[in-house]
Parts: structure tokens; C-alpha cells; sequence
């Protein structure tokens, strides 16, 4: 069963991994700023996906484009035309809602009234703003709602100085901004966002093979960073929910605590995209196949995921509460290679002598990973913290330190202790936390 939902917020905000963003002024809406622990988990999570999406393939390159983009990009890819949920509201109330996700289509959600919505309006999610001084039309811009048009705006670039031949992909991490009408659930949907977004170029005929490949890949992903297996589904979309763009798309979906929902999309864009490019731009973005002499729009597989969303599904999933001699413990049972901290450093007592090994101990790990110097509170409290933030090693520095020259390293999970010798815990640590 997932942790309950006002536990993990409670968690979050307690601990510093997320506050609401401009607290001290009430608060903006659906905007949360990442605390100390959560820009750590959330780089974690996004250097896990470069490293398994970019880093360790061959055929697999990075970018980082801009978030604003000419309009014209907007208009080729039909977020101008087509970006749009149908926005409801009620007369009785003023609540607006989104037609699409109401479960009884003429009942207010808010207040309950029947029959009371004003006719459907499609409600553009691009937030618009001005390039410049000047606020006319001319110079309308949009705040990017996904990263993969810059992707694709630069296919040419990017396929001509990397060398690239087919099949091959093109990943980028990066802001993306929508103006959702129903916000919430936490950092669920927001609307300002990251995704981690990769689009794979390929032979037409190759598609679906690439498409099953990369569904399997993706799924892999979130297993092998821990993610419980009856928690993580692949929901192949039905014919009226695909998006513009897409001739196939399967959803990986999380068990939230309110139910089934999205993680990431795994769409067959076909060659949508840049053909729509080619077409505004006037530009031949075609590729050319040199051993058989022709030309031809590659096709695209996109898993598009998003990283804060992500984030939130592994703290939810690695939430823990088990009773440890009548009490009880909460734990965060993270993969090490998520944890915001790998390790915490902990003497005794504030006493000297303690601290004149601690301190140095904790700088020479600190070259290889994040490390606490946590030298406050009981130690039973100072392990309950650091459970409860999902560290994975603790090491405790005592006053038979002294004489034997060497630390408890406590386990996170299974809570065993292990005497090493001062001069072994970097040889220890490094032997069970994986890159
Ligand atoms: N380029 C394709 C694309 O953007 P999407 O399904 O609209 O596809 C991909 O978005 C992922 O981005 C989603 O699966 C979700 O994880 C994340 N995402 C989308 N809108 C979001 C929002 N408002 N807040 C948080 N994450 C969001």
C-alpha cells in the first residue's frame, strides 16, 4: 500500500525537501521551492536518468536549449492551435475545472451544485509573455510547455556536429512551464516543472521495435532505482485520449496514494515533428541515408518523463513505518544512489577529543559523497533523523574510537552495526554505495 498522502507532504516540509514557494507572503499557488534534501534527491534523480539515458549509450547525446523559443515553434508544433483543456465554470461557486478530469461532468467538485458549469471553453496552457520593452503582439513569446521542441528545432545541429547516424537520440533536462487549470496534489502538477525528455530518431519501418524497446527500457528504469513492482504499471492510451502529435502512446503510471496515475509518456511521435518543422521553417530536415542514396523523415520515440513528479513517486515509495522495540521508526528506504545524503558522521557527545576525529573523518568522505556532520541532539535521535531522511550509513564516532581506532557504521534498513577501522570507512562506504 502507498504512505498516505498528508504523511509524505507532512515529511516533506518537515524535513526540508519542499516548501510552498513565497511562504512568507502566504504562499503562491501550486509553486514549490526545493529545500536543502530535495534539490539533492531531485539531482539525484535527474543525474540517474542522464547517467542511464545518455551517459552509458553510445547512441545517445545531451542538450540544453533555451526555454524561450521563437513563436514560430509554437505554431509548427501545434501547441498554439491545439494546446488546450476544456475549462468549465461554476456559476454557483466561480470554480473552474477541467471538463476532462471531473468524474461526474455536471457536478461542481467544489460546491457540489448540479447543472451549474458554464459551456466548455478550450483554455490555452502556454503561459505568454513579451520579448522586450514593447507589449504588443509582434512580440508575444511562450515560456516553453515542453523541452522536446528544442530538441527537434535543433535535430540538424545536433545529428551534423555529433556525427550522428540512425537510430539515435537526443536528451535534454530542463523547466517546462503550463498553465494547468486544476493544479495539485503537492509537486504533482505544478506549473512550472522539469521533465527529463528524450526523442529517438529512427528508420520508419523500425518504429514499433523501438517503441516496445524503449517501454521496456523505461520500466526497467524505475525498478532498478527501487521502485516497488505492484506500485508501477504501462497503460497503453486509447484512441481518444493520444495527444496531436502521437500515433501510440503508453503511459508509465505510479499507484499515488489517490490512485493510478502518470510518471512518464512513451509516445511514437512518427515524424510529426519535423516535418512540421521543415514545413514552417522551409528548412529540408530530412535525413539522408547514405548507403541506400535516399532521404526520408526519421521516426521518433519519445519517453518524456517528468522529474519532480518522479521525485515525489520515490519519496512516496520509499516511506516506511515499522515498530523497532515498541517504537516507532520511520524510514526512508531509498536507494542509496537517491539519497540526498550517503552518509552521516556522528560523535558521541560534542566532547573534543570526539570531534577532533569526527570533523576530519567527515571532510575526507566529503570529497567522494554528501556528508552530514551531525553533532547535535542524543544519538538515538540524530539515527532517527537521518532514517527518517534516508540515509543509508551512519558513522559514529565513540570513546573506544580512542583506543581501537575505529567507528560503528550502522545500516539504514537492516540497522546492523559493523566495527571498521578508521583508515577502511572510505573502502567500506565505497563497497555499497554504487555510482
Ligand atoms: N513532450 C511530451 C510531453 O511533454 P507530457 O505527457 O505532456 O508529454 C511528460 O509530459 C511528463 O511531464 C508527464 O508524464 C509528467 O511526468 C510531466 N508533467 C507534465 N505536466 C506536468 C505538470 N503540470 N506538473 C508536473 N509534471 C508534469
Amino acid at each position: 500500500m502507498p504512505a498516505d498522502f498528508d504523511t509524505i507532504v507532512n515529511l516533506a516540509k518537515k524535513r526540508g525537501f519542499v516548501f510552498q514557494s513565497s511562504e512568507i507572503y502566504g504562499g503562491l499557488r501550486s509553486a514549490y521551492d526545493y529545500g536543502p534534501l530535495g534539490a539533492a534527491l531531485l539531482r539525484n534523480v535527474k543525474d540517474q536518468w542522464w547517467r542511464s539515458m545518455v551517459q552509458l549509450r553510445d547512441n545517445v547525446v545531451g542538450l540544453d536549449s533555451a526555454i524561450l523559443q521563437s513563436p514560430e515553434v509554437w505554431v509548427a508544433s501545434g501547441h498554439v492551435a491545439s494546446f488546450s483543456d476544456p475549462l468549465v465554470e461554476c456559476t454557483n461557486c466561480n470554480t473552474r475545472s477541467r471538463l476532462d478530469k471531473l468524474d461526474d461532468p455536471e457536478q461542481c467538485p467544489s460546491c457540489g451544485m448540479r447543472g451549474k458549469f458554464t459551456d466548455p471553453k478550450l483554455f490555452n496552457l502556454m503561459f505568454r509573455t513579451h520579448m522586450g520593452p514593447v507589449e504588443s503582439e509582434e512580440n508575444v513569446v511562450y515560456l516553453r510547455p515542453e523541452t522536446a521542441q528544442g530538441i527537434f528545432i535543433n535535430f540538424e545541429n545536433v545529428r551534423r556536429t555529433a556525427r550522428l547516424t540512425l537510430p539515435f537520440g537526443i536528451a535534454q533536462i530542463g523547466k517546462s512551464f503550463r498553465n494547468e487549470i486544476t493544479p495539485g496534489q503537492f509537486v504533482f502538477r505544478t506549473r512550472e516543472f522539469e521533465q527529463m525528455e528524450m526523442e529517438f530518431f529512427c528508420a520508419p519501418d523500425e518504429s514499433q521495435q523501438w517503441f516496445e524497446y524503449w517501454l521496456d527500457e523505461r520500466r526497467s528504469w524505475y525498478l532498478d532505482l527501487g521502485m516497488t513492482a505492484d506500485n508501477l504499471r504501462l497503460r497503453p492510451h486509447g484512441k481518444d485520449e493520444l495527444s496531436h502529435y502521437s500515433s501510440g502512446t503508453s503511459d508509465v503510471e505510479y499507484a499515488f496514494p489517490w490512485g493510478w496515475d502518470e510518471l512518464e509518456g512513451i509516445a511514437n511521435r512518427s515524424d510529426f515533428d519535423l516535418k512540421a518543422h521543415a514545413d514552417r521553417s522551409g528548412k529540408d530536415l530530412r535525413y539522408f541515408d547514405q548507403p541506400n542514396n535516399e532521404r526520408f523523415y526519421p521516426h521518433v520515440i519519445e519517453p518524456a518523463a517528468g522529474a519532480t513528479r518522479t521525485t515525489f513517486a520515490f519519496l512516496i515509495d520509499a516511506y516506511a513505518e515499522e515498530i523497532v522495540n515498541e517504537d516507532t521508526r520511520v524510514v526512508l528506504r531509498l536507494d542509496p544512489r537517491l539519497s540526498p545524503v550517503k552518509a552521516a558522521v556522528l560523535p558521541l557527545s560534542k566532547k573534543p577529543e570526539l570531534m577532533e576525529i569526527s570533523a576530519p573523518l567527515a571532510d575526507r568522505l566529503r570529497h567522494r559523497w554528501e556528508i552530514e556532520h551531525d553533532v547535535t541532539q542524543a544519538i538515538g535521535r540524530r539515527y532517527r533523523r537521518q532514517d527518517e531522511i534516508g540515509t543509508p550509513f551512519c558513522v559514529t564516532v565513540d570513546f573506544d574510537t580512542l583506543e581501537d581506532q575505529a567507528v560503528t557504521v550502522r545500516d539504514r534498513d537492516t540497522m546492523a552495526q559493523d566495527r571498521v577501522s578508521l583508515d577502511k570507512v572510505e573502502e567500506y562506504l565505497a563497497e555499497r554505495l554504487p555510482a
